[in-house]
Formats: C-alpha cells, structure tokens, sequence
C-alpha cells in the first residue's frame, strides 16, 4: 500500500534504529501527520532522540505515555499523540504537540507543518528560525499554545494569526517582523498570555484588543508601539503581569489601569512624550509585588499614596521621573520591601530615621536629599551619590571611604586638582597596561543592586543601580576568556561591568580644560553565526558630561554585527568643576532574556579620559602605581600643594580630607589598595536576595517564561 511505503520511509529517517521487526507493526500514525512530521524534522535537520522509544512510527514511546515532553528537556525533539481512533493495533492517532526546542534549527518555518492540523501546542521557540511567519500558520485552528520565541523571524505578521481563535497562550518575542500588530489579533478571544517582547513591531496598538478580556500576562516591551497606552488594558480585570518599558508611547499613563487589582507586576518605562503622570492610578493596586515605573514622566510625591496597603510590594522602581517631596517613613516600613530605587528624581528633605527589616537596597542617588545618613545605612546598600548629605564621623564608618567627594555640596580639589587622567579596566581586578601607555586600573569590586565607590587618591569613583530581577544570579561583572579581534589589549576585555539600569563612572579632581574621554565595549554573550544566542540585542544610552552623546548603542552592531570585536568610542569633553561623569543608562531597549533571562542592559570593558591639553598637575594615579621614590616625592609634592592651599585659606575644611588622602596614599604603597568597600553589608544584603517574596516573584516569573 502506498500510504504504508510512505510510512516507512518516515519512519526510518525519523529513527536510524528501526528494526524490521518494527517496521512490520501496524500504523500508530496517521499517515499524513506522520508525513509531514518526517519532512518537518528533515527540513529542519532533526531526528527522535533514543529516549522517545520510538518503535517504527512516531505515536509510540515517550510521544503516548505518561511522559511530560513539556518540562522534561531529555524528550526534544518531541511529540504527542491523541485524538486515537480505532482500537487495538489498528487505532489510528494524530500529532496535538510538537516541540523543537532550543535546538538551533535553522531555516525557514517547513511548508509540511501546514498539515499537522490537530497541532494544539506547538513549541519552537530558541531556534534560527527565518523567513516570514507563513500565512497558512492560520489554519491550524486547533492550536492553544504556540510559540515562536527567540528566532530570526521576518517580515509582516500575518493577519490569519487571527484565526487562531483557540489561542490561550501565543509568543514570537524576539523576532525581526515589521509592521503592527494586525487588529485580527483582538479575535483571539481566549487568549491569556501574550509575549511580544523585542519583536520589532511597531505602530499603535489596534483598538480591537480590547476584546482580549481574558489577559493576565502581556509582555510588550522593546518594540517601537506609539501613541499613548490603551485606556482598555484597565477593562482585562484578570490582568497579573504588564510590561511595556523601552516602547514609544506617549503619556500619561491612563487613569484606567487603577481597575487592575490582580496586577502583581508592572513594569512600565520609557515614555519621553506626552503629559506627566501622577501616581493616583496606583492606589488600589495592593496586589504588586513589583512595580517599575521608570523613566516615564512620573511627576507627583511620594505622600499621595498611602503605601502602608502594598504589603507584598518586595520591588519599587520609580527612578527616572520627577518625584518630588519627603521620603515617607511608611515606604521604608514595608515588610517585604527588598528593593526600593527612587534615583534621579527631586526628593528633597531627610531619610526616615528607621527602616523595615527586609529593606537592604536603596538608591536615592540624583536627588536633593539632606541631613545626616541615618544608622541604618550601615546594614544596607545605600546608593546617596549626588545628594545633598553631610558628613560626619558616624556616617563615614558605614559609607565607602571619601563618599562625600560625590555629593553635590562637597566636590572634592574644587579649585586644587590633583590629576590630569586616569584609566580603569572596568570589572576587572589587576591592572592593566594598554598599548596606549595608560595603566588601567583595577575595577573588581563587587557592586550591587544600589552601590558605589570612590577610588585613588580620590581619583574616580563608580556608582551602580538597578537589579537583574529575572536572573536566578544575574552578574554585574562578565568575563571571557576568548580573543577578541580590533585591539592590541585583549586583556582589557577579558572583564566587563554590567548593570540592569544604570552605571555611572566620575573623574574626581581633574584639572579643569578639554578631555578626550574613550570607552571601550565588545560584546561576547552572543555568539556569531546562526544561534538563537545570537539574536540577543545590548541596546543602552551613553550621556558623558550629561550630554546623551549616543542613544541605543549597540556594541554588536557598532562592531559591524560581530561578537569579540572591539569597539572604541571617543567624545571630546569639557571638565569645568574638576569633575567627569560617564554614565550608561538602559532605556528599556534591547532583548531581555538571551541568553539567559534577565540579561540586558548597558556593559563596559574599560574607559579613559586623557587630557587635550598639557597638564600642570601632576597625576595622582601616576605617583601611587610609581615606585617608593616616586610616592615619596609625590607626598612631598602634595605637602607642599597642601601649604600653599593653607596658606591661600580658601580650602580650609578641606585640608583634613586632603591628609587623609595623602595618608591614605601611603599606606596603599605599602599595602596595596584598601577594600574599596568599608561595609560589609553588601555581603549580607546579597544573601537577603532569597527572601520569600523574591523567590515567589522568580518561580512565577520562570513559570510563565518557560514557554518563551
Ligand atoms: C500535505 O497535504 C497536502 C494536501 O492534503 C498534500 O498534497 C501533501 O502531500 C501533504 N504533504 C505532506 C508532506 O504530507
Ligand atoms: C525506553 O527505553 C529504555 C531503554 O531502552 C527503557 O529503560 C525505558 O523504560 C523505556 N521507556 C519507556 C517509557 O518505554
Ligand atoms: C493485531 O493484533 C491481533 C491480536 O491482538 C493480531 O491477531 C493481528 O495479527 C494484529 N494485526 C496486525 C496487522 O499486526
Ligand atoms: C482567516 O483569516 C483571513 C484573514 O484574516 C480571512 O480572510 C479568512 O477568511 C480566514 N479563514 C478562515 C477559514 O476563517
Ligand atoms: C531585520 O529585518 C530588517 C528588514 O526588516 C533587516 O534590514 C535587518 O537586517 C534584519 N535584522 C536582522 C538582525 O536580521
Ligand atoms: C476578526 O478581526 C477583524 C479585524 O479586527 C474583523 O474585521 C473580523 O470581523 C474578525 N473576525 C471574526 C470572525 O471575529
Ligand atoms: C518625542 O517628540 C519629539 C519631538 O516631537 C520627537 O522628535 C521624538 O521622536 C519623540 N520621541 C518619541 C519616543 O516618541
Ligand atoms: C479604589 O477603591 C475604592 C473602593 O473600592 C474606590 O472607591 C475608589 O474609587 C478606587 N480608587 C481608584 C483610583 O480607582
Ligand atoms: C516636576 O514637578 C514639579 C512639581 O510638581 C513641577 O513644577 C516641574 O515642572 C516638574 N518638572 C518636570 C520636568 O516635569
Ligand atoms: C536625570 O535627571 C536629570 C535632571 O536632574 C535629567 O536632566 C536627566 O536627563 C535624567 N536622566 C538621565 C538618564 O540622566
Ligand atoms: C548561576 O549560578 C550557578 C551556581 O552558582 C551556576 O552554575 C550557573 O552557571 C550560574 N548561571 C549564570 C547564568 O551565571
Ligand atoms: C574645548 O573643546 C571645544 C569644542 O571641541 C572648543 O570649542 C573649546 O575651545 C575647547 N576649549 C579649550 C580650552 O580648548
């Protein structure tokens, strides 16, 4: 018979282990299914694994008994079968699942697919997929769960997806289509999760999906979505998960989404246009346990709302905006807050004097606090840098050594610099010498969720925020061992440092005139050649001297689209206050899961700022990599700048600092550089990640991505 001949040939290009003895079983299969499942795995280069105990015909083994193909990673590829008709050895079974994941298949969606119409899941996601999304994916109108995630996917998305009308869960996060979301979309009535994210979409989003009432999860961020969110995501009541940072919508925030009272995250970022928001919207939302508005145009104070409700809030993220007023003692008092970011906003006043037990990350860098710094500070990380707050003796024994050389009142060499350049081989832990003669400095420290150091003589100082929520152990300092192509230094980008939302670099008593400020990237989490690895995006914004000098720079791409290749960035800058400050910052731009999830945001290998014009002082940095002599005559070339200083009494207050530092400078020759870090608290504060709330947060977060 012609199907049975047809049959056995799937049968044994599926499975090279066939026997005769099995081959002369009766059909499991439907013919046609079996087909087209053998012309889909030829096409895409796969065959069954041993551990599906494929006899002859793909229904047997793992593909009809108890095995779970959708969690257990040992059956991939895999499928299922059911919809059995006959009995016996003469039923007959159709293919309901077929999952080919992250298996780096390559090449485009196979025509035969078309004919597993009984398909109701179908996982491809973590393959180079390529080619459009065909048309003919429309008429698999079984299909409940589908995902096409993290693939090189191209062109339009097709208006049949519409017809998926049985859709309960639908991804193509991390493709390359163009265009907008097609309005057959808001057919999808049943429809409960959403992955879009990094899919290049772009355009507003069509009015039908608000028909979509079912939704609890959409993820929607890294796309070019215009116009201002939908009022109607306030009308899908059973939504728990919202993500939309790194679009082009406008604000404000509707008023609507107050109705969403499952939300437990929202994370939205992102909005430069439009009208302000205010935060009356989230009074009802008791239910977050995180809550990222950043960079959005939030303009209100904290005092509206009554945080004392949130009581799962673990995360708090509203950095970016334009939040004014006190730092309520309230917020600080919540139980299971663990992560509180309010950096670069306009809060004024002092820090409440006591704090909740969980509370070990706060940054409220960038604002125009003042007072002392409370005891607390000395059991958290606490991220001040550019605030107003005054040092005294207790506040200096629990923050990193000359701390207020980063405050806005207090500027360090103010009118008496002390260097003319300086060089860190950022995350690394030796210095370094480049082919530029500079040495690079070691930047190994650990930095966390909301931390800074300031270095040197003081010469330079790092500050990082934000925290890599979805990472089971995200790292904020990356290596690699491989050889990187376009520098002589390779030992420059062995390590790199890399932050969630914001990492900032400071010269610190520089000589005032024009700088040639260079930074170094290369990429290498994402491999070259055809991998879904190799469809991950690093997308961030690089302001020096406050000027946004580039705006979603891509290492990769910068590199001509090559990993391990270096990439020099060089900006001529003014230092007008004897102070440099380079700051990456991620504007929700880029993927966010490859190759892992929770992987995204701005890196650095090393930096320098060399001066353009002949420095009169003499470096700092210099001196303390010199030999004794050197230190020698360095601290009595600092005496004597220190008499002179004295003399002119203008610097007074300053001259203790200054001897410290010298002091300071001695011992570093003889000791070697200090624990930049004073507070062993930033040990303590990693530990506490694994509060309750935080690993709820992560099991529902891998829960719903695992389909990704
Ligand atoms: C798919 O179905 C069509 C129409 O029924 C048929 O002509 C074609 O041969 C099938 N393809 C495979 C690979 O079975
Ligand atoms: C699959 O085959 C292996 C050995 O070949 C056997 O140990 C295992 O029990 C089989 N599994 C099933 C579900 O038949
Ligand atoms: C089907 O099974 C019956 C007994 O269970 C057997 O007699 C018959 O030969 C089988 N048919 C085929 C085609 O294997
Ligand atoms: C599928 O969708 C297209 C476009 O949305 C439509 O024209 C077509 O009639 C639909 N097909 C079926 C079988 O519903
Ligand atoms: C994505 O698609 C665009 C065309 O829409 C193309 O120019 C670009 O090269 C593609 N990018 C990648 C990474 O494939
Ligand atoms: C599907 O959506 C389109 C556009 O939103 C609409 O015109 C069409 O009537 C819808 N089809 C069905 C069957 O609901
Ligand atoms: C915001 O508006 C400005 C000026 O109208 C425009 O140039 C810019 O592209 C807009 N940005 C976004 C993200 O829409
Ligand atoms: C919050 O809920 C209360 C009572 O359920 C209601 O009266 C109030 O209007 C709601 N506020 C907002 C902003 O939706
Ligand atoms: C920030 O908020 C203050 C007080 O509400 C307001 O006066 C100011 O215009 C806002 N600034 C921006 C940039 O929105
Ligand atoms: C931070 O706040 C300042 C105003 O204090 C603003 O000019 C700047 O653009 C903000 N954002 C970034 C990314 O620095
Ligand atoms: C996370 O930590 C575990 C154990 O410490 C390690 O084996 C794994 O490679 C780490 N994953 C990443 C992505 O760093
Ligand atoms: C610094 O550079 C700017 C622009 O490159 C130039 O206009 C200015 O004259 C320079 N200043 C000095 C002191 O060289």
């Amino acid at each position: 018979m012609k199907g049975r001949q047809l049959l056995h040939a799937a049968a044994l290009s599926l499975l090279l282990l066939a026997t005769v003895a099995h081959a002369q079983q009766a059909a499991r299969t439907d013919p046609g299914d079996a087909a087209a499942l053998n012309a889909v795995f030829a096409k895409l280069g796969q065959k069954a694994g041993t551990s599906w105990n494929i006899s002859g015909d793909p229904c047997t083994g793992a593909a009809t008994d108890s095995t779970n193909i959708d969690s257990d990673p040992n059956f991939n590829p895999a499928i299922k079968c059911e919809l059995c008709t006959g009995s016996g050895n003469t039923s007959v079974c159709r293919i309901t699942k077929l999952k080919i994941y992250a298996l780096d298949a390559v090449g485009p969606i196979p025509e035969e697919l078309r004919n597993l119409t009984a398909l109701t899941n179908l996982n491809l996601a973590q393959n180079y997929l390529t080619g459009p999304l065909p048309s003919f994916i429309g008429e698999l109108t079984n299909m409940q769960y589908m995902s096409l995630g993290t693939n090189a996917l191209s062109g339009p998305l097709p208006k049949e997806l519409g017809n998926l009308t049985n859709l309960i869960v639908l991804s193509f996060s991390s493709n390359n289509f163009s265009g907008s979301l097609p309005s057959e979309l808001g057919n999808l009535s049943k429809l409960e999760q959403l992955y879009i994210d990094s899919a290049g979409l772009s355009g507003p989003l069509p009015a039908s999906l608000s028909k979509l009432t079912k939704m609890k999860q959409l993820w929607a961020s890294d796309n070019d979505f215009t116009g201002q969110i939908p009022e109607y995501i306030g009308s899908w009541s059973s939504l728990t998960e919202l993500r939309f940072q790194g679009n082009s919508f406008e604000g404000p925030i509707p008023a609507t989404l107050s109705n969403l009272v499952q939300l437990a995250s929202l994370r939205i970022g992102d909005i430069l246009n439009g009208s302000s928001s205010s935060l009356a919207f989230l009074n009802n939302l008791t239910s977050l346990n995180t809550l990222v508005l950043r960079n959005c145009r939030m303009s209100d104070k904290l005092l509206s709302i009554d945080f004392s409700k949130f009581t799962s809030l673990s995360l708090l993220d509203l950095s970016f905006n334009n939040i004014t007023g006190q730092v309520p003692q309230t917020l600080l008092n919540l139980n299971s807050l663990t992560f509180l970011f309010l950096g670069n906003n306009s809060l004024s006043g002092s820090l409440p004097s006591s704090i909740g037990s969980s509370l070990k990350n706060l940054d409220f860098s960038y604002n125009q606090l003042s007072g002392s710094v409370p005891s607390w500070a000395k059991d958290s990380q606490l991220n001040l840098v550019t605030n107003n707050f005054v040092a005294d003796s207790s506040s200096n024994s629990v923050l990193p050594t000359e701390w207020g050389c980063l405050q806005r009142n207090t500027p360090c060499f103010l009118g008496s610099p002390q260097s003319s350049s300086f060089a860190v081989d950022c995350g690394s832990t030796r210095s370094v010498s480049g082919s530029d003669n500079s040495v690079y400095e070691p930047d190994g420290a650990t930095l966390g969720p909301a931390s800074f150091y300031v270095t040197g003589a003081p010469t330079w100082g790092v500050s990082n925020v934000g925290w890599f929520m979805d990472a089971i152990n995200g790292s904020y300092i990356i290596y690699s061992s491989h050889q990187f192509l376009n520098t002589l230094d390779t030992e420059l980008f062995r390590n790199a440092r890399m932050s969630p939302s914001s990492l900032r670099y400071f010269g610190i008593g520089l000589q005032n005139g024009n700088y040639t400020v260079t930074l170094q990237f290369a990429e290498f989490d994402f491999p070259d050649g055809q991998s879904w690895k190799s469809t991950g995006r690093r997308v961030f914004d690089i302001y020096v001297q406050g000027v946004r000098k580039e705006q979603n720079f891509d290492i990769r791409k910068a590199a001509g689209g090559k990993s391990y290749t270096a990439v020099r960035k060089q900006y001529i800058v003014p230092v007008t206050k004897n102070f440099l400050e380079i700051h990456l910052f991620w504007a929700g731009k880029g993927t966010c899961c490859i190759p892992s999830q929770g992987y995204y945001g701005p890196a650095i290998s090393a930096l320098s700022a060399t001066p353009n014009f002949t420095p009169t002082v003499r470096n700092a940095a210099a001196k303390k990599e010199g030999s004794k002599t050197g230190v020698i005559v360095g601290v009595i070339v600092g005496v004597a700048v220190l008499g002179l200083l004295a003399f002119s009494g203008i610097f007074v207050w300053r001259q203790k600092r200054r001897k410290l530092s010298l002091e300071q400078e001695e011992l570093y020759s003889i000791v070697g550089r200090p624990n930049v870090l004073s507070y062993g608290e930033l040990r303590s504060a990693t530990e506490n990640f694994s509060s309750n709330n935080l690993l709820n947060m992560l099991i529902q977060d891998s829960v719903c991505s695992i389909f990704l």
